[in-house]
């Protein structure tokens, strides 16, 4: 099917893993079963930084185990069904969350609130449990709120570790930068038109930084509006293209793949592994906004260094003040909840 010399194993080309350290990882995925867990843990597998892959849902998980299990990569492959939540996570070194419904046509990610909420802290206290070291990705919506749900349920149980916690913001990431690209012009590749986003992961709350990029920084006017909306609400793009069959999953599985790549990678002892998360951050504390997205370098102990956002235009300081005080609900609505 491929001449001979395009052979080359995914892992050697791909610019979705990296792998130059060479320790090898136990990864769970809860919410295996879904639409975004079912690709993720396809990606997961091909990763030769992943040794073991644990993959749990409260339905299907061990079907999804079994046909993964035969893809020839060296990593080890389980499934566990729904009343095995425990024996998933023992042993774990990372665990990533993608469980819980998605969006409809016309829903925003704060009407995924009331289900998702009860689910993620209902996981976060199984991993407190069973695996109280492990690092948390969570990718269920709203992220703004779920990840101090999270923060609050391993707070309560006396394992709260911020270092370990992060809101997996990296869709925004790769939109801004397959966006940029193709404004650019032919041939330019998303490679080369990497975009810094700030702040959280829905709407106005998505700060696309630019100006801070060699490409993105002349972009002005009408088209510096119609790219922020685009990077803000691409989500929207696909909920509407699926038209209620739900929200961006395959991007998804590609963008969480690619952020548990880099915290492997940092995990491992690589310098330099730096990329936008939702951590608990200093940087707006001062205002009652104590998670935010900006880069972060990710090492041995999970988050190693958080960047300030660093020199911004008028027009980005007006988007990051839209941002703010609706990140600041969206923190308080999670907060409030977990103290329920
Ligand atoms: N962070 C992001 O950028 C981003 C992007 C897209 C979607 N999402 C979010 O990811 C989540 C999942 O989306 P999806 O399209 O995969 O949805 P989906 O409905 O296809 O899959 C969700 C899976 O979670 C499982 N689940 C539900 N409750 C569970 C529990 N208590 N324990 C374990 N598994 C459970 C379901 O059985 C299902 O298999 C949604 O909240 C969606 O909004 C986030």
């Amino acid at each position: 099917m491929f001449a001979r010399s395009a052979l080359r194993p995914l892992t050697a080309s791909s610019r979705l893993f990296s792998s130059s350290a060479s320790r090898q990882t136990k990864v769970t995925v809860l919410g295996a079963g879904g639409g975004i867990g079912q690709p993720l843990s396809l990606l997961l597998k091909c990763d030769p930084l992943v040794s073991s892959l644990s993959l749990y849902d409260i339905r299907g998980a061990p079907g999804v185990a079994a046909d993964v299990s035969h893809v020839d990569t060296a990593s080890e492959v389980n499934g566990y069904a729904a009343d095995m939540l425990d024996q998933a996570l023992e042993g774990t070194k990372v665990v990533v969350i993608p469980a819980g419904v998605p969006r409809k046509p016309g829903m925003t990610r704060d009407d995924l609130f009331n289900t998702n909420a009860s689910i993620v802290r209902d996981l976060a206290s199984a991993v407190a449990r069973t695996a109280p070291d492990a690092h948390i990705l969570v990718i269920s919506n709203p992220v703004n709120s779920t990840v101090p749900i999270v923060a609050a349920t391993l707070e309560k149980a006396g394992v709260f570790d911020p270092r370990r916690l992060f809101g997996v913001t990296t869709l925004d990431v790769v939109r801004a930068a397959r966006f940029l690209a193709g404004i650019t012009g032919p041939g330019v590749n998303p490679n080369d038109t990497a975009v810094t986003v700030v702040g959280g992961h829905s709407g106005p709350t998505i700060v696309p930084l630019l100006s801070q990029s060699s490409y993105g920084k002349s972009v002005k006017g009408e088209a510096f509006e119609k790219i922020v909306y685009r990077i803000q609400y691409g989500g929207d793009e696909v909920v509407k293209a699926k038209d209620g069959a739900g929200s961006a999953t395959l991007s998804m599985a590609y963008a969480g793949a690619k952020f548990t790549n880099s915290l492997l990678r940092g995990l491992n002892g690589e310098k330099g592994v730096i990329t936008p998360t939702f951590v608990k951050s200093p940087l707006y504390e001062d205002q009652g906004i104590d998670f935010f997205s900006s880069n972060v370098e990710l090492g041995p102990n999970g988050v190693e260094k958080i960047f300030p956002i660093g020199p911004i235009s008028p027009e980005e300081q007006k988007l990051l003040e839209e941002c703010l005080p609706q990140l600041k609900a969206n923190i308080e609505k999670g907060k409030a909840f977990a103290a329920q």
